[in-house]
């Protein structure tokens, strides 16, 4: 089978001889493969690789020991710069099918280092779906000092690992730990606040809904006279009562609930939206839709759920004025985003 693209999660999209669809895992966009299809469905098929017959030229052997054994990093076989190409189609790709809109070609995808960017982990001591214990004496994708945690925890527990650096970032001490939500891309972080900071310019009012321990409030808190900060798991609130200055207020309550009885102050606000990977629930998707908002950044971490939701806002008579991606995960094909709405 040749292979035409890649799609979302990675696999390599072809045709069968029969003209039928297959989803190869680990093939990469112009190969030609040799094949053994695994499941068989209606429309579809999906299969793995037996043999690559002609390689795409930026393949290259995984250059971690761990790889296709710890069940992380499934894009290690194809070069980094491939990656990010890779990630720009299969955007492009979705937003096209799901959104109904084409996304400039180039959109740009700001990249940081391809090694060593994790500053959280999840370590688990047994292999997902089976009995066998990976010894992982040293991580490629973790940080130095992740690393070094590694090495120190026991054997026998699952474990978080979290390093929100001791230094300052952007000039600020985030306060936060492993038992709530933090970015894990440290070194492109700043990135993104500067762009979510300057898409938001300055004004009255900032709502920052999904706000966990407050992070972009804390960069933003000064270009606004009020912030209002959201987050509906309480154990964020201590950080953020920490993170966050006196022109904000923080409320342990869900993104629905709070936006459906405080609907008045959306129309009056820059909000900035950033939900976790399902995206935002209907009921919260309304709200924003009945209630115009003439700067709205969508934050995400699906492009699948940003794409679906961009749809639906569109709907609404938003207009999509920027479109910016962060490769927040080298050797995965998950892509950070950012998304500027406006009326
Ligand atoms: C992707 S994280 C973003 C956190 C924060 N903006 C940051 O960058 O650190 C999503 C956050 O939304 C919170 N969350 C999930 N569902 C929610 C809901 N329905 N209402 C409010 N917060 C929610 C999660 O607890 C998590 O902290």
């Amino acid at each position: 089978m040749r292979v035409e693209k890649c799609v979302q999660g990675g696999a390599g999209f072809g045709r069968l001889a029969d003209g039928s669809v297959c989803f190869v895992e680990g093939a990469l966009p112009g190969e030609v493969v040799e094949i053994k299809v695994t499941e068989q469905k209606k429309d579809f098929a999906r299969a793995g690789v037996v043999k690559i017959l002609e390689p795409n030229v930026k393949r290259r052997v995984p250059p971690c020991e761990y790889y296709g054994k710890c069940g992380g990093c499934n894009a290690q076989y194809a070069e980094f710069e491939l990656q990010i190409e890779l990630l720009r189609q299969i955007t492009l790709d979705l937003f096209s099918r799901t959104a109904k809109i084409n996304l400039p070609q180039n959109f740009e995808i700001h990249c940081g280092s391809e090694w060593g960017y994790r500053c959280r982990a999840q370590v688990f001591f047994e292999m997902r779906g089976s009995n066998t214990v990976i010894p992982v004496e040293k991580c490629m994708v973790l940080s130095e000092k992740l690393n070094e945690k590694l090495k120190e925890i026991s054997l026998t527990k699952k474990t978080n690992l979290f390093d929100n650096q001791s230094e300052k970032f952007l000039g600020k001490y985030i306060h936060a730990d492993e038992s709530v939500f933090f970015q894990s891309n440290l070194e492109l972080l700043p990135k993104l606040i500067r762009e979510a900071s300057k898409a938001a310019n300055e004004g009255e009012l900032l709502l920052d809904i999904f706000c966990g321990v407050g992070l972009f409030s804390a960069f933003l808190q000064s270009k606004f006279e009020r912030v209002i900060a959201i987050e509906q798991n309480p154990l964020c609130q201590k950080f953020a009562e920490k993170n966050l200055g006196k022109n904000c207020e923080f409320h342990a309550v869900s993104a629905e609930e709070w936006c459906g009885k405080n609907a008045e102050l959306l129309s009056k606000a820059c909000v900035l939206i950033d939900p976790p990977r399902a995206g935002i629930t209907n009921q919260l998707c309304d709200i924003l839709c009945k209630n115009k908002i003439s700067k709205l950044l969508y934050i995400s971490c699906n492009p699948a759920t940003l794409a679906r939701d961009t749809r639906k806002l569109l709907n609404a008579g938003y207009e999509l004025i920027d479109v910016q991606g962060f490769a927040f995960y080298p050797q995965t094909f998950h892509l950070e985003m950012m998304a500027v709405f406006s009326l």
